[in-house]
């Protein structure tokens, strides 16, 4: 199997004309060229300078050309980056400018690629910020997804050295550690794609389970519990076990636990990430059309998101207690599958009518959260999945956000502004879950037509327990994605940076 591209992200201080690179990477505001742009224009003879007059390249959004070096500069060639105009620039135009350069880099075999995109947005953000935007997007654009493509022998390069050049030492020390922490959840989050992308065949339950082990191995401070389907019988978990049951290959409860070398400062809560793991689902008995099926084998990025964010937390030994809980099964139909009309008892001891075996979601995440809430979990945030009404609802922007809990609401709303990962904050009260309510069971898995997204958080809310929750229904965000100028298709390995920054804001006591 081919490995994923190897990328590492350093700093060096250099002059910018001198750096010696395959590839110099320069932003440019519509409204403002800046100084890098001025010095390497003059030893460029006014190459860069001659672009912008005949209107090739003027620094739009959105917009890039490549000079090349005269021998006058130490770079080969020099990637110009438009970042339109100056006052509309925000963090995410450096991430995006940043992924964009790593994609390109790869694109044009370049293995060697230094970045001054920086000092463009130094005056209104901080080198830590800055550090780790440019750091993570990096990791983000030079992302493949190839591991199982052996027919294109001149592929792609096997690794991608970038660095952030300036001549300035203070300044480079100033963005080191922004960088490192980038890196940790870039490196992160590419791991959380490459399982995600795994087919179906690849990654079943099982698998998943060991994958997960063997994540745990790296870290003491990770410990990994897993549930087969006898203890799943035992522990009478009858919501995960429903789903698995069309399946060959047995459901899992994979338990992770990170308890940090530093103790967690006073008023942390312990929090329980909680992640949809479906390896395929088919929709089971009530089956899905044909048509975009395959992307099915998406539906277990939830879970992904967990596991990288607690393989992240554990790399950057964050002081704060960390519960991973995945719950996964494989939805297929066949003659042991669960069917519509069952009833099925759950862990909590609820009972739930199966109207749609394809809301399988719900039916595994409920097992999952009520074992968090039994854990002792202060916060409970599950994320997955979903419904294609969220998408439907928010299209492929924004994540739904549910809770119980105004506070936890708005730091996850805090998270994912500082990480560009957005939400959009849906409702879950009362009136969503009398809609679940059954004639028969406890609950129904399925409501009416209306609102599905937020049926399905107030069914999940219900199992919680007296914990604060939160819900990230994540179905718009990886589900047939398009290639776009900073990802290639396929999981974007959304949560990652979300659920980290969470974190990471709580120790900081930040909001
Ligand atoms: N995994 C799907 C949700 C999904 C759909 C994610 C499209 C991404 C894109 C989920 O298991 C599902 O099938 N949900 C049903 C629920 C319905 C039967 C109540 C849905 O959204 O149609
Ligand atoms: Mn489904
Ligand atoms: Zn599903």
């Amino acid at each position: 199997m081919k490995q994923i591209i190897d990328v590492q992200v350093r700093t060096r201080k250099a002059e910018w004309t001198a750096c010696k690179t395959d590839m110099l990477v320069v932003g440019r505001f519509s409204d403002d060229a800046g100084q890098v742009i001025g010095a390497l224009d003059t030893k460029l003879d006014g190459a860069i300078g001659r672009l912008a007059k005949i209107g090739d390249f003027t620094g739009k959004a959105k917009t890039q050309a490549v000079v090349y070096g005269n021998g006058r500069i130490g770079a080969e060639r020099v990637l110009l980056l438009g970042l339109g105009e100056r006052k509309k620039a925000t963090l995410d135009t450096l991430r995006k400018a940043a992924a964009t350069a790593a994609n390109r880099a790869v694109e044009m075999k370049v293995k060697h690629v230094s970045l001054a995109l920086h000092n463009s947005f130094l005056g209104s953000l901080d080198a830590q910020t800055v550090g780790r935007a440019i750091s993570e997007s990096v990791y983000f654009g030079a992302y493949r997804y190839d591991e199982f493509v052996t027919l294109n022998g001149n592929g792609r390069v096997a690794s991608l050295a970038a660095e952030v050049v300036d001549p300035d030492p203070k300044l480079i020390e100033g963005l080191t550690p922004g960088i490192s922490a980038g890196a940790t959840i870039g490196q992160a989050q590419c791991y959380a794609r490459t399982l995600a992308n795994r087919p179906g065949n690849v990654i079943d339950p099982p698998a998943l389970a060991k994958i997960a082990q063997e994540m745990a191995r790296g870290f003491k401070t990770v410990r990994c519990t897993v549930f087969d389907e006898k203890k799943l019988r035992q522990k009478k978990m009858g919501g995960i076990l429903a789903v698995g049951s069309g399946s060959r290959s047995e459901p899992r409860l994979i338990v992770l636990k990170y308890t940090p070398r530093t103790r967690p400062a006073k008023g942390l809560p312990t929090v329980a990430l909680v992640g949809k793991g479906i390896t395929f689902d088919s929709g089971g008995i009530s089956i899905k059309p044909a048509q975009d099926m395959d992307q099915m084998k998406l539906d277990k990025t939830g879970a992904m998101a967990v596991l990288a964010t607690v393989r992240a937390v554990a790399e950057m030994g964050l002081p704060v207690s960390v519960l991973g809980v995945i719950p996964s099964a494989e939805n297929l139909p066949s003659g042991t599958s669960y069917r519509p009309g069952d009833i099925i008892t759950t862990y909590s001891g609820k009972t739930v009518e199966i109207l749609n075996t394809d809301a399988e979601g719900r039916m595994i995440l409920c097992d999952a959260i009520a074992y968090a809430a039994e854990q002792k979990s202060d916060v409970i945030v599950d994320i997955a999945t979903l419904t294609g009404a969220c998408m439907v609802a928010l299209g492929t922007y924004k994540a739904g956000l549910m809770g119980n809990d105004d506070e936890l609401v708005s730091q996850l709303k805090q998270a994912a502004d500082d990480s560009g990962e957005n939400v959009w904050h849906l409702p879950s009260g009362d009136e969503y879950a009398d809609e679940m309510k059954s004639k028969v069971a406890d609950l129904k898995n399925s409501g009416n037509r209306w609102g599905g997204a937020c049926t399905a958080a107030a069914f999940l809310r219900q199992f919680a327990g007296d914990a604060k929750w939160a819900h990230l229904d994540i179905a718009g965000m990886d589900l047939f994605a398009k290639a776009t100028e900073c990802a290639t298709r396929g999981s974007t390995g959304f949560g990652v940076r979300l659920l980290t920054t969470y974190l990471m804001n709580l120790v900081d006591k930040k909001r």
